[in-house]
């Protein structure tokens, strides 16, 4: 059975990585898919993955480091939908790894913009249509590293820090009105995230891998069905909380 049908789901970042997967979950389950993001050509691809399994979604090109364009967003899922049952914040960014002394005001304002600056901005306008129609469930895409430090991520486990932050004091504004607010906090994951930063410093990988107990990197789906789950009536007394799904990591060394 379906657990979804006639949900409206937003997904950011649904065209790539954990944020496909997702989609892609979401849609297998019944909801209405609505994918946000940059690149056109790789959510359309999902789009139609989507469609042709019979399943509903729309792609809206989304800067969700960009107001206007956050606001555009909501605008046309209401046009379209009227609705936004479940919200998926998982549009993310990570720096080139460097430490603290070599980084830069760039990159802060890259990874803050997006990573939590983009996660402000959509809950916003998320929690202001779920409070028009009585409710709904957030869930943010933090990271291991929003609860340990990362070296050479400072900024990064800066903004999922903030991620968790977010969540925790949503989650507790708006719980008398029907709003779950949720964050996963995956541990490593190969997505084209991961791939790049390998490509680019190919030591990282075995460094990683070292720090999985179960000694693998997860999968996209693995995060996508805590998400769903996180969704879902089974849920239904969690708010407020960060679940690390990183393979027995529970804190970065
Ligand atoms: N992979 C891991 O090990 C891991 C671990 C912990 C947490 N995470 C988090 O998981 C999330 C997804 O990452 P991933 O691993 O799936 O990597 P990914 O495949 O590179 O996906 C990143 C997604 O974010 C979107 N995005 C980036 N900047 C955006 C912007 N300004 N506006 C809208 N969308 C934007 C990208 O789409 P466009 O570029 O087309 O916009 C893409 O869909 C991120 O928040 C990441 O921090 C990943």
């Amino acid at each position: 059975m379906k657990r979804f049908t006639e949900k409206v789901a937003l997904v950011t970042g649904g065209n790539s990585g954990i944020g496909r997967a997702t989609a892609l979950a979401f849609a297998r389950d019944g909801a209405k898919v609505v994918i946000a993001a940059r690149r056109e050509t790789l959510a359309l691809a999902v789009v139609e993955e989507i469609k042709k399994d019979d399943g509903e979604a729309v792609f809206i090109k989304t800067d969700v480091s960009q107001q206007l364009q956050v606001q555009n967003l909501f605008n046309k899922v209401k046009k379209i939908y009227g609705r936004l049952d479940f919200a998926f914040n998982n549009a993310g960014v990570m720096a080139p790894m460097r430490r603290m002394d070599k980084s830069t005001t760039d990159t802060w304002d890259e990874v803050i913009n997006i990573n939590l600056f983009g996660v402000w901005l959509c809950m916003k306008y998320e929690i202001q249509q779920m409070l028009n129609q009585g409710g709904g469930v957030i869930v943010n895409n933090a990271s291991t590293a929003g609860i340990g430090g990362l070296p050479g991520s400072a900024i990064y486990s800066a903004s999922k820090h903030g991620v968790i932050g977010l969540t925790k004091s949503a989650a507790v504004e708006y719980t008398t009105e029907n709003i779950r607010v949720n964050a996963v906090c995956p541990g490593p994951i190969m997505t084209p995230m991961l791939e790049e930063l390998f490509g680019v410093k190919p030591q990282m990988k075995d460094a990683f891998l070292s720090r999985i107990p179960m000694n693998r990197f997860g999968t996209p789906e693995e995060i996508a069905g805590v998400v769903l789950w996180l969704c879902s009536h089974e849920a239904s007394f969690m708010t407020g909380c960060s679940i690390v799904v990183g393979g027995g990591q529970t804190v970065i060394p």
